[in-house]
């Protein structure tokens, strides 16, 4: 058994995630945290909310909120849409909590004493309309590098270069479009990010055999043209207060207390029940902590060089990133998701529409992991058909009621295997095993093939024995199939159970069984368990059909591309 920490990268906490931000961390890290918990390791799941940073502040005064209720009603309804879709955070907590704020100024202290805070009088972007200093990502302009013309003034997410706002080309404000914008002199604190380069560099080797490609070669990019300090506070009064003299008045920026937040949940966790947990044998446990972070892929330069080096220069034993998987994005019907366009599903809505389920297999399916993958919703209604209907739910709701109907609803008793079952249960061993290695390497679609395979070799023994033929006249090896079969269902359920956790449980009720563990899965030992004599049920459909009447009323609900 091993300690293994996940977390899932932190939304912002204005606006309410849409299916690529499911797919793009939190539920592949639901999903790995599930099995991981069925591997029969100690797992601890951390998510919540990223709280600070001017775009909470533009959204409370629109929404003419103090900001603290803003925040307060926003991450309740995130913690509520991700219930929804059964993300099983052990804890979900806010980058604004108390303990963040100890966390992040305690790790400031450290980097400061240590000579890795520097002072510089910078230039800073004023709106005069808007009567604020901008913070970076409220400025828009054209990106030096790639010539992308709405690129931030913190990165620009076409390069996925990080920039100053001063940067940019033909600058504006993005709050009002005022062009209207002064640099005026302020002193910030920066991050001596150079000073640590030396000793970042060989970490990033070490992970080369462990971070996908995606993340390793995002992070060589960025060591490779050379750190810069980094900025770590701006002016405004939502935030932490920094804790140093001469700048109490501003804040630490918003990524630097985010990623802190991880360590400022698990206290939270702790806070919790301070006598049975501790969360210094998470965070300050590397030897003994193997650590998964999640993300989508513009967040990987924060994970993979500045939070690690922000670790680093503590000069504590923190634990560090061990695996990072990031994730591209998902288009919705060929275009971007845009609530303001009303194109798209949301993650609130998409829960109306179809069980949390449905969505998590195909998005999980789905996952965009080399490149961007397509939302469409002939995908989705075909997969839902032709996967989870047709393949999985009608496997299961066949084999049981044809043993009802045939031989009552009790699993058929005796008989012996034949070379059929021998072969079954091998190859079934062996794509149990790429299954499981496949969730093991965090290759989500490769696992779900073989997971759909799983379920076909179901359908293919089920037509090549033909039990409806067979019982008519050899009614002992017809309960053979029939009880291998039963077997098969509670096993498919097993295995679905990190992706599919209600739909699994519904499986196993009809057999009056419970999810039990992944870890040592050995078919022929599985495939054994219901020995005959137990009692089932056959009851309802496990999946519904989408008609074509549905799919053109979604399409029309929700936007699609013809
Ligand atoms: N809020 C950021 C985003 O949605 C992610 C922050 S991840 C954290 O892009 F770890 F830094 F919190
Ligand atoms: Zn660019």
């Amino acid at each position: 058994m091993s300690k293994i920490l996940v977390t899932s990268a932190l939304p912002y906490i204005n606006g309410v995630p849409h299916l690529g931000h499911m797919v793009g961390c939190l539920l592949p890290s639901d999903i790995y945290a599930r099995f991981m918990r069925m591997m029969g390791n100690e797992v601890l799941y951390i998510g919540g909310t990223d709280e600070h940073g001017t775009t909470s502040e533009v959204g409370a005064l629109k929404a003419g909120m103090d900001i603290r209720d803003y925040c307060d009603m926003y991450h309740k309804k995130h913690a509520e849409i991700y219930k929804d879709f059964r993300l099983s955070f052990d804890c979900f907590g806010r980058t604004s909590s108390e303990e963040n704020k100890e966390a992040t100024y305690h790790i400031f202290e450290q980097l400061d004493k240590n000579g890795f805070i520097e002072e510089r009088v910078i230039k800073q972007v004023y709106s005069v309309d808007d009567k604020m200093f901008l913070a970076d990502r409220y400025i828009t302009g054209t990106c030096p590098y790639c010539g992308y013309d709405k690129a931030r003034g913190d990165q620009c997410e076409n390069c996925t270069k990080v920039l100053e706002p001063t940067d940019l080309k033909d600058a504006r404000s993005s709050i009002s479009g005022s062009k209207n914008l002064e640099v005026r002199e302020t002193k910030h604190l920066f991050l001596n990010l150079p000073k640590l380069e030396k000793e970042l560099e060989p970490w990033v080797k070490t992970k080369e055999p462990f971070w996908p490609d995606v993340a390793y070669t995002i992070a060589q990019k960025w060591l490779k043209e050379g750190l810069q300090s980094r900025c770590i506070t701006r002016d405004l009064k939502w935030g932490f207060p920094v804790n140093k003299e001469g700048y109490e008045d501003k804040v630490f920026y918003v990524w630097f207390d985010a990623p802190i937040g991880y360590i400022g949940i698990t206290k939270q966790w702790e806070s919790e029940k301070p006598t049975e947990r501790d969360w210094k044998d998470w965070w300050m446990n590397p030897e003994n902590v193997r650590h998964v972070e999640f993300m989508g892929k513009d967040n990987v330069p924060y994970h993979s060089i500045t939070f690690p080096a922000t670790l680093l220069g503590t000069r504590e034993n923190w634990t560090q990133v061990d695996f990072l998987k990031g994730f591209s994005y998902l288009t919705y019907e060929g275009g971007k998701f845009s609530k303001s366009e009303n194109r798209g599903i949301f993650a609130e809505d998409a829960v109306k529409e179809f069980d949390a389920d449905y969505w998590r297999y195909w998005l999980i399916a789905n996952a965009p992991e080399s490149s961007d993958a397509a939302f469409t919703w002939d995908l989705f209604v075909g997969a839902v058909n032709k996967d989870l209907n047709g393949v999985l739910g009608n496997f299961v709701s066949r084999v049981l009621k044809m043993t009802s109907s045939k031989l009552g609803d009790v699993v058929p008793e005796g008989g012996d295997y034949t070379d059929v079952e021998e072969e079954l249960i091998a190859t079934l061993q062996t794509r149990v095993n790429d299954y499981i290695k496949y969730m093991n390497e965090m290759e989500f679609r490769k696992a779900l093939g073989e997971l759909r395979a799983i379920w076909v070799e179901g359908n293919n023994y089920i037509s090549v024995t033909e039990p409806w033929t067979v019982i008519k006249t050899d009614e002992q090896r017809a309960k053979v199939i029939l009880r291998v079969c039963i077997n098969l269902i509670r096993i498919f359920a097993i295995l679905s159970a990190p992706i599919m956790p209600v739909i699994s449980q519904k499986m196993l009720d009809k057999l009056g069984m419970e999810i039990t563990g992944l870890n040592d899965f050995d078919v022929r030992k599985e495939i054994n368990t219901l020995k005959g004599g137990e009692k089932f049920e056959v009851g309802d459909m496990l999946f519904e059909r989408i008609t074509p009447e549905r799919v053109e009323e979604l399409k029309a609900k929700y936007g699609s591309s013809k």
